[in-house]
């Protein structure tokens, strides 16, 4: 991730040694942008602890909020579909979100708010160290302090982590022109995951 992007106060060296549980012990506590005010749940982690692929989403939608759990609406229905179609273990994958509370009305989460959750963002996927990591849309390129990524092109991290951006699943809803671009984008690089 850039070292130039702007962080908040807290810090993610802090919270990688918390560990998995002490990170979640501390996202439960988080009051730090307005964003708790309105959740019912905060939304962590869906998956393994040791993927292979991690998934980044923007942030929890309504289904989400309720259930505590990343992409268990519609738009994780389609991501499970990609899931299958990468041909992914349930232990090879996990997917966490640029913000952990669900923005009112499912607007895009703010910089300010992407700013002070990054932290909790930077933390897990240390800690989850994935070999590939899947940048869902453009917020979750905002939140990696990426920029000019191409969709579908792999690039290869500082830390030497495998990097993409895909489309976010939300936006392939009933655009089945966009998901077969998606899938051909997927054929592409499963070398990526299917050598490890
Ligand atoms: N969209 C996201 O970006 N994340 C979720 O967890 C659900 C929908």
């Amino acid at each position: 991730m850039s070292k130039n992007c702007n962080t908040s106060a807290v810090g993610s060296d802090e919270l990688i040694k918390l560990g998995i549980e002490g990170i979640t012990a501390t996202i439960l506590e988080c009051k730090s942008c307005p964003l708790h005010e309105n959740a019912t749940n905060k939304v962590i982690i869906r998956g393994s602890e040791r993927p292979k692929v991690l998934f980044i989403g923007e942030a929890p939608g309504k289904n989400e909020d309720e259930n505590g759990i990343p992409f268990c609406g519609r738009a994780g229905k389609v991501l499970d579909e990609l899931i299958d179609h990468m041909a992914l273990e349930e232990n090879e994958y996990a997917m966490i979100n640029t913000v952990k509370c669900r923005p009112p009305n499912n607007r895009k989460p703010t910089q300010n708010e992407l700013r002070t959750c990054r932290p909790f963002l930077v933390a897990q996927i240390a800690l989850l160290d994935p070999d590939v990591i899947i940048l869902l849309g453009n917020t979750a390129e905002q939140a990696f302090c990426v920029s000019s990524l191409k969709w579908g092109e792999a690039v290869i991290t500082q830390e030497g982590k495998h990097l993409m951006k895909l489309y976010h699943p939300a936006a392939l809803l009933y655009r089945r022109t966009l998901m077969r671009q998606q899938k051909e984008m997927i054929d592409k690089n499963k070398k990526l995951w299917q050598k490890i």
